[in-house]
This record gives structure tokens, C-alpha cells and sequence, in this order.
């Protein structure tokens, strides 16, 4: 799949995601990243891309033409790829909008800086706006990132395998099971029997049940969306019975 990321802090984005999982996708040539220094297409020769704002107000606005011409030079000659502008006004990022850009063959995230881009470029070239969380950045290039980063590895060949991602936070509206590793005991803490009972089918179990219990407890508003039938109301109230957590 194909990145582009229209930015006036290229270094920023490149050095973030050449490292860990996605350093290594892009080495095996299952994700391209490119970032587009929108400068290289400013309005003077003194890299001129912003200016005040009409109707005033505090701060610089970055403007349309610099923009635009760096969106255009990634343009192929019969498609345009599928445009995004992070933005805190955006609809917020989920599992579900990242499962649906993956989708996509090549996908351009544009990145404004200082109080934003003139609404008319954006109007022009972007097919969506999105936010990573109520709050606001210094720019979007921290978006851009997160919204490559969770992309990737949904892409074949990213993880090691499906299971690696089909079982975790947010692929089935729940959160994720407690995990545990190595010693048996830690501060008198002990990992629950059935994950040492080599029961595959005990612990899969275990661990559907607790993943319910997981969401109740940390995530309500996610809990209230789930369909819970009869049975499995009943395996929630017995295991969360059993555990010895205060909550
Ligand atoms: N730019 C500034 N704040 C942002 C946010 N919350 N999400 C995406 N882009 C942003």
C-alpha cells in the first residue's frame, strides 16, 4: 500500500515510522512511505506558505496553492488517491474507519500546521476529515503517523500472522483479554490457573469471557453496544466472582 503524506515537517513522519513495524513493512516492500515537503511548492523564494487570516483572528493560515500543487504533483495522470486531512474537526478515528483504509491503494494524508489550511483547498482535495481525538496538536503529523501505523498492520504480512491482530481491543467491539507472562507469581500475584492448564479450549473460553469483563470494567460505553446473550451473562457474573481484582 501506498503512503503519501503532504507535510511541511517530512523528517517528522520518516522518523517515526522507519523504525520498529513498520520499518521493517516498508522493507519488505508491503508499505511505501513518502512524505511531500509542501514547502518545495511555496509562493516565494523565501518558502512563503502561509499568510494572516480574512475576517481576522490570531495566527497564520496556511494557504491554497502550495497545497494544492504538492497534492497534484502526487497525482498520477488517470487516478488521484484517496484523500485525507487530519484535522481535530474530523469524525474520530476507530478500528472500523482503519479496517476501511486499508482498504485503499493509495492513500494521502495531508497534515496543516499553525491554525489550519484555507478551507477552499481542502473542500477541493480531500475525500475525508479525520481526528485521532478530542484534542488539539501542534500539527497533524502526529495523526498521520498514528493513521499509518494502525493501517499497516491490518495489511497481509505486516504481523505475523491474523490471530496476531483478530483478537485484540476493538477488533470485535471488546477489549482484549489480561495478558501475562513469565514468573507464575509476581508480588504474590497469581497468573489464573486456566492459562497454565494447556486447556486450549478452557483458555479460549476464559478468555472470551474475560474480554467482557475487561470492557465492562474499562471501556462501559463500548460495553453497552454489545449484544450479550443469556449464557454468556451467566460465564460473566461467575468469573468476575472468582477474580480476585477489587473492581
Ligand atoms: N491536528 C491537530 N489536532 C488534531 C487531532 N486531534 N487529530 C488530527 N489532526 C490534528
Amino acid at each position: 500500500m501506498r503512503f503519501t503524506v503532504l507535510t511541511l515537517f517530512p523528517g517528522q513522519i520518516t522518523d517515526f515510522l522507519k523504525k520498529s513495524i513498520t520499518g521493517n513493512a516498508m522493507q519488505k516492500g508491503i508499505i511505501s512511505v513518502e512524505a511531500k515537503d509542501i514547502r518545495e511548492n511555496a509562493l516565494n523564494d523565501y518558502g512563503k506558505v502561509d499568510d494572516t487570516l480574512y475576517g481576522g483572528g490570531t495566527g497564520m493560515l496556511m494557504q491554497c496553492d502550495p497545497v494544492y500543487d504538492t497534492w497534484k504533483s502526487v497525482c498520477d495522470k488517470d487516478s488521484k488517491p484517496y484523500t485525507v486531512y487530519v484535522s481535530p474537526k474530523g469524525h474520530v478515528l476507530n478500528q472500523k474507519k482503519v479496517i476501511e483504509l486499508s482498504k485503499k491503494e493509495h492513500l494521502c494524508i495531508v497534515c496543516g500546521h499553525y491554525e489550519g489550511i484555507d478551507s477552499r483547498v481542502i473542500d477541493e482535495i480531500c475525500d475525508e476529515e479525520i481526528s485521532i481525538g478530542d484534542y488539539v496538536l501542534t500539527g497533524g503529523e502526529l495523526a498521520a503517523c498514528v493513521i499509518i501505523d494502525s493501517v499497516s498492520r491490518m495489511l497481509e504480512g505486516v504481523l505475523p500472522n491474523e490471530e496476531a491482530y483478530s483478537n485484540e481491543s476493538h477488533m470485535g467491539g471488546t477489549l482484549e483479554a489480561p495478558q501475562y507472562t513469565k514468573p507464575e507469581d509476581w508480588h504474590d500475584i497469581h497468573v489464573p490457573a486456566v492459562l497454565l492448564s494447556g486447556d486450549l479450549k478452557k483458555i479460549e473460553e476464559h478468555n472470551r469471557i474475560m474480554s467482557y469483563i475487561e470492557t465492562m470494567n474499562k471501556r462501559p460505553d463500548m460495553f453497552e453496544r454489545l449484544e450479550i446473550t443469556e449464557e454468556d451473562w451467566q460465564k460473566i457474573l461467575a468469573l468476575k466472582k472468582t477474580l480476585c481484582y477489587s473492581s
